[in-house]
């Protein structure tokens, strides 16, 4: 079934099909595509300005998607303003954005630590040569800093991973200088050569538990990255770029090295290298015509099961942007045989070329997300390797240039409680109606919103008259202004279960009319000739009366009561 829709004045071909028993829907806009709203296409709620929320073009969308999971990413880049901790919902609205003090953010996710869930990501400067050097945040249910992690022996933990384990210690990435013999990269000094750490860290004492360095184990000849001005001065040779630390049930570590081409799989306890997949040092026959081996420049390497293992292959990098396309791989090994197979391969409907970062996330439910990294995308599949969903949160004729990209994109459940205040405004809309606005950045409970109103602003609870109440669908919910108000309105979030989550600060009705002098806020909106006289006049004055009028008008109304319960039931 085909039917057009009409969306904020443009119109959206969309495709209603039945696969599988699940409707789908694509709808692909081609103006977004192409940057008829700018390099980095922004969202802007009335209630909050000041957030920078990427415009989402859904392109491909599937009730087989996970809907129950918010999805979370990093939005930055050379279009953007700031980089961004995002969070949004399967719709694609927003949950929660955050810049962080203007550092770049990387690596959002939702992590467990002593039975309590925590946001976590990197921040810090990621200008040091395709690492980064920060920290890491890891915050509560309020978005309040909990802790902030660094790395062990005084070093500066990079941006590519971490993992909070079981046992309640982190595993942190770690790029450190050091001065090494350069003959095998090509060249006759000894000079800068960036190795790469994988450093177990205790969170509650930051002590490291165990360290492996990359340099003791693999060759400088083994890399895919030509030496060139690298390896001089101050610009260590980046051989190794370790991107991805997994341990597994058996105590070892699985660690994803790009310019190797491999991983390498090494034992807990001595740190030696158990085995290699993929790269110049493979050590597993393929089964499935180097297609389980050759991946490439490849990002986040997690067990999956106890014999497989899920990575997103790049297949190119910025050197060498046309190997081989980029796919979400999933590998079979067996390590007694030491073969490898390939089990499902996940390719983008529209062949982007992840020229660098990348995610990739097996889901609970078994569908498979991709993040794109450089190119701003996320792609749902189902495990078989359909496609589900596709997003794009930047233009796709952009991809591959790093205006708007995000390290990783992953799916997790998260609630959160900020300790804000709602957001309010009062403006008019497109069709120049007045309206109450609310929005509440990172509050994933609120149910319902009521409109209350009072004469007093330092009114207890209960003499704020409830004026509206409506069911919160997305991240900004408005009231429309028909009536006469009272002189404060203030918005009250509340619970599925009815009590109160948060309160706003009340608005001066005459100090929003004071804020737009050029239009006279008007209590009977459709009353065009009320509206008109109003701006004919101009002045405070008649608005002043058309106050007094509408106080008096609803003081004779007998208002609802909306009683606030004292406490949650
Ligand atoms: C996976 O390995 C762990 C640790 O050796 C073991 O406890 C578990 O039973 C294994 N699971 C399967 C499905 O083989
Ligand atoms: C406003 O409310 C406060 C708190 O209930 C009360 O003390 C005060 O008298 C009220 N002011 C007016 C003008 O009613
Ligand atoms: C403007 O606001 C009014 C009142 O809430 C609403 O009825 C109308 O649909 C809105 N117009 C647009 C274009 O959203």
């Amino acid at each position: 079934m085909m039917m057009m829709v009409r969306l904020s004045g443009a119109f959206f071909l969309v495709a209603i099909g039945a696969v599988n028993g699940f409707p789908t829907g694509s709808s692909y806009d081609f103006g977004y595509e192409h940057n008829a709203y700018g390099a980095h296409p922004l969202t802007v709620f009335k209630s909050a300005e000041e957030l920078e929320v990427p415009k989402l073009d859904m392109v491909q969308s599937s009730r087989a998607c996970e809907s129950s999971l918010y999805t979370l990413f990093t939005p930055r880049g050379g279009a953007t303003n700031e980089a961004q901790a995002t969070i949004v919902d399967s719709n694609g609205d927003l949950i929660w954005t955050s810049g962080w003090h203007g550092q770049q953010i990387y690596n959002l996710m939702v992590q467990e630590y002593r039975g309590e869930k925590y946001l976590t990501f990197w921040g810090g400067n990621d200008a040091v040569g395709g690492h980064g050097a920060g920290t890491i945040f890891m915050l509560d249910k309020s978005y309040n800093v909990f802790k902030e992690v660094r790395a062990a022996y005084g070093l500066d933990a990079d941006l590519h991973d971490f993992r909070i384990t079981e046992a309640g210690t982190a595993l942190i990435t770690v790029y450190e200088i050091v001065q090494h013999d350069l003959k095998e990269a090509g060249k006759n000094h000894i000079g800068p050569v960036w190795d790469c750490l994988i450093q177990e860290v205790d969170l509650e004492t930051g002590l490291a538990l165990f360290q492996w360095s990359a340099l003791e184990h693999w060759r400088l000849a083994d890399s895919y990255r030509d030496i060139g001005s690298e390896g001089e001065g101050d610009r260590a040779y980046d051989f190794f770029h370790m991107n991805s630390i997994d341990k597994d049930a058996r105590g070892n570590y699985l660690t994803s090295s790009r310019y190797m081409h491999s991983l390498t799989y090494i034992n807990g306890k001595t740190g030696e290298v158990i085995w290699i997949l993929g790269g110049k040092r493979n050590m597993f026959r393929d089964l499935s015509d180097g297609a389980a081996t050759n991946f490439a420049y490849q990002h986040d390497a997690r067990w999956s099961s106890n014999d497989t293992i899920t990575l997103f292959d790049n297949g190119v990098d910025d050197g060498h942007p046309n190997i081989a396309p980029t796919r979400g791989l999933k590998v079979k090994v067996n390590e007694k045989t030491m073969t490898a197979e390939v089990v499902t391969e996940y390719f983008n409907p529209h062949k982007i070329h992840g020229l660098s970062q990348g995610s990739f996330q097996t889901l609970p439910n078994g569908n498979v997300v991709l993040g794109y990294g450089n190119s701003a995308a996320f792609t749902e599949y189902a495990s078989s390797g359909e496609v589900l969903c596709d997003t794009h949160f930047g233009p796709e004729s952009k991809f591959g240039t790093g205006g708007v990209q995000s390290y990783r994109v992953y799916k997790y459940e998260w609630h959160g409680y900020p300790t804000t205040t709602p957001s309010t405004a009062i403006r008019r809309n497109s069709s120049r109606n007045w309206n109450f606005y609310v929005s509440w950045n990172g509050a994933t409970e609120v149910s319902k919103w009521v409109l209350q109103g009072s004469d007093n602003i330092t009114s207890t609870d209960e003499h704020w008259k409830e004026l509206s109440r409506t069911k919160r669908t997305s991240f900004e919910t408005s009231f429309g202004l028909h009536a006469s108000y009272p002189k404060y309105l203030r918005a009250v979030a509340v619970h599925s279960e009815g009590h109160m989550l948060g309160v706003s600060t009340p608005i001066n009705i005459l100090s929003v009319d004071q804020l737009t002098s050029t239009e006279s806020f008007s209590f009977t909106n459709n009353d065009i000739s009320m509206t008109r006289i109003a701006m004919g006049m101009g002045g405070l004055l008649v608005v002043g009366i058309l106050l007094r009028m509408g106080i008096s008008t609803w003081n004779k109304r007998s208002p609802v009561y909306w009683q606030l319960p004292t406490k949650p039931n």
